[in-house]
């Protein structure tokens, strides 16, 4: 159904295929090393920093057979010296079957789809969308909570600029969730990601107090805030340690509820949480080869 399709924003998914690439990752989950890739090589081309993002989708790729091109620093191709976006992937489609990109500008991996002969995903396109850390973030909720239906979700931290938020809030629409958002009242999330919840019908409340919504919910998001999408270092300071969950914070909170973080986290998680079976962020980054490997498979059109 998705074969040749580039993923560029998690819209470009109808509800019915999120749950079929999610049903692809529980197989791949099952049985992770395979052989269906390989006469097919993968280009990752990261314009900005990765480490989860990329080297999964570097393991889902060499797990499924597939070889692996690439740059991991755009300082070392020619784009140092010039070479447009639309030049690197006109050439780079002639040595791969699918792009994979990260890229600092909103917008960049749409115009890569569109100049590109081979399929497009997009890893992340400045403070826009990150979709395949959406659906992995939809994989994630589904096994710890056995459903998507009806959930209350808190997002935590930087909701401006925090890409993975503004997918995952659209993706959870179609999944009717409750929305509880706690940010500084700076970092709120962008009205069109708010609107997108009204016209949905659907509820969201906004806090800018951590405690106060955590028995509430059963999926905490946490965040880190952005540094490098601040034009001016005195408001990041002033921001950079606005939430910090603590083991003792989630006292109250309800049995099943789990702690999600896209991660790098920087403080905004203390460490002591890590040993709580609540948390969930390193299993979250693990579950990201699964949908990776259900993502190239399904748009490479390989079963
Ligand atoms: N979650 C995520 O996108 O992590 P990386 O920046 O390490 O790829």
């Amino acid at each position: 159904m998705m074969k040749s399709k580039s993923l560029i924003s998690i819209y470009d998914y109808s509800k019915e295929e999120q749950l079929q690439i999610l049903d692809i990752a529980e197989h791949f989950e099952a049985n992770p090393v395979q052989t269906i890739l390989n006469d097919y090589v993968v280009a990752t081309l990261f314009f900005e920093p990765s480490t989860r993002t990329r080297l999964s989708f570097e393991s889902a790729a060499n797990r499924l057979g597939a070889r692996v091109i690439g740059f991991t620093d755009s300082a070392s191709s020619s784009v140092k010296k010039g070479e447009s976006l639309k030049d690197t992937i006109l050439t780079v489609s002639n040595y791969s079957d699918l792009i994979v990109m990260r890229h600092p500008q909103d917008g960049s991996a749409r115009y890569a789809s569109e100049v590109s002969p081979v399929p497009i995903i997009n890893a992340g396109d400045g403070a826009n969308q990150h979709p395949t850390q959406t659906l992995l973030d939809l994989y994630s909720i589904k096994k710890t909570q056995g459903t998507l239906e009806n959930l209350q979700i808190a997002f935590v931290g930087d909701l401006k600029y925090g890409r993975t938020v503004h997918s995952l809030t659209m993706a959870l629409c179609n999944y009717k969730a409750t929305f509880h958002l706690i940010s500084p009242t700076e970092l709120k999330l962008p009205s069109y990601v708010k609107q997108h919840i009204k016209d949905n019908k659907l509820e969201y409340h906004q806090y800018t107090e951590l405690t106060e919504a955590i028995p509430k919910i059963d999926i905490l998001y946490m965040t880190r805030i952005q540094r490098e999408r601040f034009s001016d270092p005195i408001e990041y300071e002033r921001v950079k340690n606005a939430y910090i969950l603590r083991n003792e914070m989630l006292m109250n909170a309800r049995d099943n509820m789990k702690v999600l973080h896209p991660l790098p986290r920087v403080n905004e998680i203390a460490e002591d949480v890590d040993a709580n079976d609540k948390a969930y962020y390193f299993k979250q980054a693990e579950n990201g080869v699964y949908v990776r490997q259900a993502l190239l498979s399904s748009i490479l059109g390989v079963k």
